[in-house]
């Protein structure tokens, strides 16, 4: 049904500021004028500003900022990643629907990326929710099948922060941290999320669905995370492009991808390592789900656990968790 929006609003888009016949539209699409004027009704109630009316003809008031598939398809410059697109104006969220795809045995070629306008149900990791209002910002999915066992499903989430860093820095200019495990920060607040759910067998990946989503154009956040959390636009100070911040986005992590097939964890671990302020000589407390470990951090290990070293001396390493505080 969405895909069919889209072609709409591509056709509108083609003629921006023009008033473009309905029955044009109706004729190109091959719908009737009921169905032409019930999808107009489905855009507009997604935010998007459209004048006019079947017999007057329709027009786009702005250039919405809808990440089109028609758009990003002729910009992307990836072999996997983002080639098979999904877009919805409207999903509870964008790692479930990935999950029914798969559940449903549909064809899900490796790098299919889901995106989302606006969830009704997006989720955070250890069972929040994520907030996610219509164009403000970026929540999308990717579907791996990486040639990896399972303890080393964490370094993907690991590249996935890595790649988001350098896209978001290149992009937008702005200093950005990576806090373990996978959030990003400007300013000492957290702009990113990631969302990594695997399906495994004991020595294998099976499928692996990354979801992430980067405040990128709220002007305000809701109260209950305003003091903890921040957008592109207000750290900023300007709006962003979403579609720029995407399409450097699957281009880097593409390439952290095909070089970890090639190379191995390595690389990845070294390039977290190197954009995170945490990884080295940081005073943190994480909650593993069962335990507090306080102490300082010392690097990843190989396989991207923090190592962390306890008051007598000795070195933990966490694998998954939350930084509760830092210094
Ligand atoms: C976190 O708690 O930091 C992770 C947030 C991940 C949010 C993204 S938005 C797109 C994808 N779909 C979801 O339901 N969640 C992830």
């Amino acid at each position: 049904m969405d895909r069919k929006l889209d072609e709409l609003l591509f056709a509108l888009m083609q003629n921006m500021t023009l008033t473009v016949s309905g029955e044009k539209l109706a004729k190109d699409l091959r719908v009737s004028h009921s169905t032409l004027v019930r999808w107009i009704e489905k855009l507009r109630a997604a935010g998007i500003e459209i004048h006019g009316e079947l017999f007057t003809g329709y027009r786009l008031v702005r250039l919405p900022d809808v990440l089109l598939p028609q758009v990003i398809r002729p910009r992307l410059h990836t072999r996997i990643i983002g080639r098979n697109l999904y877009h919805f104006y409207d999903v509870d969220s964008t790692n479930s629907f990935a999950a029914r795809l798969i559940a449903h045995g549909r064809k899900v070629p490796e790098g299919t990326v889901i995106i989302a306008e606006a969830q009704t149900a997006g989720r955070g990791r250890l069972g929040r929710s994520w907030h996610s209002r219509r164009e403000a910002g970026l929540y999308f999915s990717m579907v791996l099948f990486p040639k990896a066992p399972p303890s080393l499903a964490p370094l993907f989430t690991l590249a996935t922060a890595v790649a988001m860093h350098n896209a978001v820095e290149r992009y937008t200019g702005l200093d950005i941290d990576i806090k373990w495990p996978n959030d990003l920060l400007t300013g000492q607040k957290k702009i990113c999320g990631i969302l990594s759910e695997i399906q495994a067998e004991v020595d294998l990946v099976k499928t692996m669905i990354i979801g992430v989503g980067l405040n990128a154009n709220h002007e305000e956040l809701p109260e209950d995370i305003a003091g903890r959390a921040t957008s592109l636009r207000i750290a900023s100070g300007h709006i962003q492009s979403r579609l720029e911040i995407l399409l450097e986005f699957f281009e880097e992590f593409e390439t952290i991808y095909m070089d970890f097939e090639r190379k191995g964890p390595r690389s990845i671990v070294d390039q977290w390592t190197r954009f995170s302020s945490f990884a080295n000589g940081r005073k943190i407390e994480i909650h593993d789900g069962v335990r507090k470990i306080t102490g300082i951090t010392r690097g990843l290990n190989p396989l991207g656990a923090l190592k962390i070293e306890q008051k007598g001396g000795q070195i933990e390493e966490v694998y998954s968790g939350d930084v509760a505080s830092w210094e």
